[in-house]
């Protein structure tokens, strides 16, 4: 069959398979070298001692299916299943010499893989659907070239994170719910091996002695993986699967995390040059949301970015995108996030925008919002604004500057315009909580006021949380003056005054 797909060249499925015998002697009489000659061999000397009856009972090799459908397979299987794919996997494994396997393209590899697992089943006599091979075949290839049972997951785009807590379990956050899957991995090791496959793209080991790893696959999607002995039950595997196709403030809108006028208001602060910090907890829609924010950035700005990961999408012209470097596997030449803020500082950017704000360059990007930079944005993790605030002063305190707490609330208060809060409530849905405005000082207390809240009043018959998005009813924002300078100031009045007496979304129980 080989020799086939070298012919034509194309990587068409098969057609159904000939009975065994007559595959055999299509082997044998194979002229053509071809570059995984060994695998062929011993391919032939594999079915030479078979059993001939066996293979006549050789079902027909089935056409390829899409990667959706086999994941659907995966509701089928039991422990069977796992039983039968280790037994063909270990006699693939003796068959096939892997490094040659690596030296094709993807698409010839899978061709050679399926001949020869479909080899292997007669062989074996299992008897087995034409679905349950189709299953075990998708499953085979992705151990080998891709990264194994992870495969059908990293292939759904309704995904937002993979978390695989060992090799017998693994959980995904879809719709804001997170839901045990029946993935499995081998063993350990099997996991272990896929995890030291991600790392290696980007450089870097994952073992016993170094355990903890941050990578990132070749589609963007981020990858955490804390391996034993640190992580007692198997490895952890944590990705933050990329989206692509990155909401829209009009899709928040649309999902309800955020009213139109709230909306309105969001656009014009990103507009108006306010610096504001993003605060919320993981997976809360932080970069989401900041990544909505800048679309409304003017197109003549020059923007510099910074991220351990890149995962924002600017649609501007001027845009330099900057990215965090971890140390190298002797612990060296690592470029933090304060590195790069403080360069970004001598880079004449009109805005800093900040992927993710963790420790002391909260103190290099205040001083960037304080200096000519307005407009900069950042994200925090935190649960409400006023926790936003605490934890900017303790990162503050974490860079090692011995200033008296006020004078760090007072360039706290200089600096920050606006903290816009994100939360994923408890019935998965998320919410842009409060749009909150940091107005002054009053004594040692940093004033913030409310322009525009979400108020939980209840819930539904199916659990889901009922609320409402309002003004709080201040008409004349601390920003109002930015905004008039744009010229936004009936659009922020007119958004403000809207919403102030918005119906609950939702029926009560
Ligand atoms: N308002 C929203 N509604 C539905 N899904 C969202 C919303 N905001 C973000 N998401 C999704 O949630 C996941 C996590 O979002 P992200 O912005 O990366 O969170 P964070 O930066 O807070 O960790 C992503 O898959 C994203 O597409
Ligand atoms: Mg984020």
């Amino acid at each position: 069959m080989f020799g086939k797909r070298t012919q034509t060249g194309n990587a068409a499925p098969p057609p159904p398979a000939a009975p065994a015998h007559s595959q055999t002697v299509a082997l044998k009489e194979r002229a053509a070298p071809s570059p995984v000659q060994s695998s062929g061999g011993m391919r032939s000397q594999l079915l030479d001692v078979a059993p001939p009856a066996s293979r006549r009972a050789a079902p027909p090799a089935a056409p390829a299916k899409p990667a959706a459908e086999s994941a659907r397979g995966a509701g089928r299987r039991d422990e069977a299943f796992y039983e039968r794919k280790s037994q063909v996997f270990g006699a693939l494994i003796d068959t096939i010499d892997l490094s040659q396997l690596a030296a094709l393209d993807n698409e010839t590899a899978r061709e050679e893989i399926r001949d020869i697992v479909n080899d292997i089943i007669q062989i074996k006599n299992y008897a087995m659907t034409i679905a349950e091979q189709e299953d075990l075949l998708a499953d085979i290839c992705n151990d080998v070239l891709g990264y194994g049972p992870l495969e059908p997951l990293l292939a759904r785009d309704d995904i937002a994170d993979i978390m695989v807590n060992g090799a017998k379990q693994t959980f995904i956050e879809v719709g804001g719910k997170t839901i045990e899957t029946n993935v499995r991995f081998r063993d350990n090791q099997q996991l272990l091996n896929i995890c030291q496959r991600i790392v290696s793209q980007v450089g870097r080991r994952v073992d016993e002695t170094s355990p903890i790893c941050d990578a990132r696959l070749p589609d963007g999607s981020r990858v955490n993986v804390i391996a034993p002995p640190l992580a007692l039950d198997g490895a952890a595997l944590t990705i933050r699967k990329f989206r692509k196709d990155k909401l829209t403030l009009d899709e928040l809108v649309r999902f309800g995390s955020i009213t139109p006028e709230g909306a309105q208001i969001l656009q014009i602060i990103g507009r108006v040059r306010c610096n504001v910090v993003i605060s919320g907890g993981t997976g809360s829609g932080k970069t989401t949301l900041l990544n909505c924010l800048t679309h409304y950035i003017d197109a003549d700005e020059r923007i510099v970015t910074c991220e351990d990961s890149a995962e924002l999408q600017l649609q501007q012209p001027h845009v330099v995108r900057l990215e965090t470097r971890p140390p190298n596997i002797e612990g060296e030449g690592a470029i933090t996030m304060r590195d790069l803020v403080k360069n970004c500082l001598r880079m004449r950017p009109e805005r800093i925008v900040v992927g993710e704000v963790r420790g002391p360059e909260v103190f290099d990007l205040l001083q960037a919002m304080n200096t000519g930079h307005d407009g900069s944005m950042g994200t925090i993790h935190a649960n409400s604004p006023r926790e936003c605030l605490n934890r900017i002063e303790s990162m503050i305190a974490m860079g090692g500057y011995s200033l008296p707490s006020r004078t760090v609330k007072e360039i706290v208060c200089g600096s920050v315009d606006i903290i816009v809060q994100a939360a994923r409530l408890r019935d998965g849905s998320r919410r842009i909580t409060h749009i909150t405005e940091v107005i002054g000082m009053e004594g040692d207390v940093i004033i913030t006021q409310d322009l525009f809240v979400y108020d939980i009043l209840g819930e539904d018959v199916n659990g889901k949380l009922i609320g409402k998005h309002r003004s709080t009813g201040i008409g004349r924002p601390r920003f109002w003056d930015k905004a008039r300078y744009f010229g936004e100031e009936k659009r922020l009045a007119a958004a403000l005054d809207a919403s102030q007496g918005a119906e609950p979304e939702g029926t009560f129980r």
